[in-house]
């Protein structure tokens, strides 16, 4: 007689732990399937905390190499030991993945360690091993798109999984992708002192964001040193003593031209990950876009299989995987699960950091939608001047009629933490007014978002 669980989720990154622990919490026998040799999934080992680890030791080396003596603080020696910053990322990463463990012994989550594979709606196997379910979640997630012509051997031609493992500071990084990845990452090598290009297909960088920030935000990694090639494509890639040489072409077409790298970061995004499930032989549908097919309920259309996270619709981000492992649990439990499109978050972690949830102004444009927008820039913030960090501004959407507000962009210092308050704003409903009365600490960065919301209807007060 196999082992029977009330649901069985595949895959253990931010949506399916998550998931998995919130159908524990609500009375289900669960278990979890992970190929992996650890839990925790893309976010956890490969993604997000490794990322920020480096993101944050990097930018410690270049608050000291370059910035602390505006502060009037000396430092002589500043040296960069490599290894030990490789090693501490490993230090975070193991302590997140383990807490996963943590969590799922205190919920009483069966972790089933393997590849699993559905055999027919009910039926999971997981090494050989049969399970019976009442339901199935996938949360397989995504891997890296592969270029074709850049063949990627994760030491020279990475992808993020090779560009977070590094050993050597490379002279010359050129970045394909000018997104969250390429810049993020790009980011931390530049700050370790390899010279960057970003070689972007489109005629702007962080494509979905607002196109005002969107152009700040070029301006600004440019001043640091990171340089762009906007409307460019990569045409192939030749491995030579010298390097990596890239053939670059402009998009719409025109002469070619070569670029040497000591490195190339592969970043154009990511695709749904599905292989070895059999998905297919159970009937299940993918969308056009090569992701699982769900309803507004993360049905599939196989009864009692669901999917939530990077392997269907929606943003590619762990805390949208996450709230929607939340949802799906509480919706197997007859409970009404639901996800807000609409207030869900996005940051790049550079510095300045860029963020922003809700609509952009290209989007209110497109959907006909009446606006105003409220501003405010960083160089009259009292806090960012302290801090001596003025690059940026808040920039704030709301309905021209209602004054509801709509979308929030902040490229700025700790954009990432400010933008929290203007989610739950957007979640709540609020008004550009109920956050421009709403009393902010004094002096905080926060009092910029603040200001913008003033500003929305013409009644900022510090510019
Ligand atoms: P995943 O985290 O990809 O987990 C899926 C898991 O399923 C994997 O562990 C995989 O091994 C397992 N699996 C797949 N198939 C099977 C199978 N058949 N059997 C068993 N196991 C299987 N997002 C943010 O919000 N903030 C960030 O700062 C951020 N930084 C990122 C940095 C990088 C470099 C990358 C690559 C991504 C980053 N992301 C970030 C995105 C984030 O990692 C993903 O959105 C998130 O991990 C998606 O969660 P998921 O649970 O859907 O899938
Ligand atoms: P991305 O979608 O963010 O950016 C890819 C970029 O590559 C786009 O600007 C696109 O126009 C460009 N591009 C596509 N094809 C190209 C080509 N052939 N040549 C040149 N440029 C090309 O994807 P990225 O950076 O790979 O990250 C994948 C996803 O992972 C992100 O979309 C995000 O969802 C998630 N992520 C989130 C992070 C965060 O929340 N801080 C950090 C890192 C990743």
């Amino acid at each position: 007689m196999p082992d029977s669980f009330d649901v069985i989720v595949i895959g253990a990154g931010p949506g399916g732990y998550v998931c998995a622990i919130r159908a524990a919490q609500l009375g289900m026998k669960v278990a979890c399937v992970e190929k992996r040799e650890t839990l925790g999934g893309t976010c956890l080992n490969i993604g997000c905390i490794p990322s920020k680890a480096l993101l944050q030791s990097s930018e410690l080396f270049e608050e000291a190499t370059h910035k602390f003596k505006d502060h009037g603080i000396g430092l002589a020696g500043v040296t960069l030991d490599l290894a030990r910053m490789q090693a501490r990322k490993g230090e975070v990463v193991t302590a997140n993945v383990r807490g996963v463990e943590f969590l799922f012994r205190k919920n009483k989550v069966t972790w089933l360690k393997g590849e699993g594979r559905i055999l027919a709606p009910g039926r999971v196997a997981v090494n050989g091993e049969e399970y019976e379910t009442k339901h199935i979640v996938i949360a397989t997630g995504s891997e890296s798109i592969p270029l074709p012509g850049v063949e990627v051997d994760e030491r020279v031609i990475v992808t993020s999984t090779g560009g977070l493992e590094l050993d050597r500071v490379p002279e010359r990084l050129v970045v394909i992708g000018g997104g969250y990845i390429g810049l993020e990452l790009g980011s931390v090598w530049r700050r370790l002192g390899a010279q960057v290009t970003v070689v972007e297909f489109l005629d702007r960088i962080v494509p979905g964001m607002d196109g005002e920030v969107g152009k700040a935000f070029e301006r600004i990694l440019a001043k640091q040193g990171m340089k762009f090639r906007l409307k460019t494509k990569v045409t192939g890639a030749r491995k030579g003593n010298e390097g990596v040489t890239l053939t670059l072409e402009p998009a719409e077409g025109g002469a070619a031209e070569e670029i040497t790298a000591d490195v190339v970061l592969v970043a154009i995004g990511r695709r749904p990950y599905v292989n070895g499930l059999g998905l297919d032989a159970v009937g299940g549908a993918l969308d056009e876009r090569g992701r699982i097919a769900t309803n507004g309920h993360y049905a599939t259309n196989v009864p009692g299989i669901w999917a939530i996270g990077d392997c269907i619709a929606g943003p590619m981000l762990a805390h949208k995987a996450e709230d929607e492992g939340v949802a799906v649990a509480e919706i197997i439990a007859g409970k009404a699960g639901h996800v807000n499109y609409e207030a869900i978050p996005g940051v790049v972690y550079t510095w300045p950091e860029v963020a922003s949830v809700g609509r952009t102004e290209e989007q209110l444009k497109a959907e006909g939608i009446a606006y105003k927008v409220g501003k405010f820039p960083f160089t009259a913030n009292g806090r960012a001047r302290a801090m001596g960090d003025t690059d940026g501004f808040v920039k704030l959407l709301a309905d021209k009629a209602t004054d509801r507000l709509l979308g929030a962009h902040i490229i700025g210092p700790d954009a990432g933490t400010l933008i929290a308050e203007l989610a739950l704003a957007i979640e709540f409903g609020a008004s550009a007014e109920d956050v421009g009365r709403t009393s902010h600490a004094h002096p905080s960065l926060n009092e910029a978002v603040k200001e913008a919301a003033l500003a929305a209807s013409g009644q900022a007060l510090h510019i």
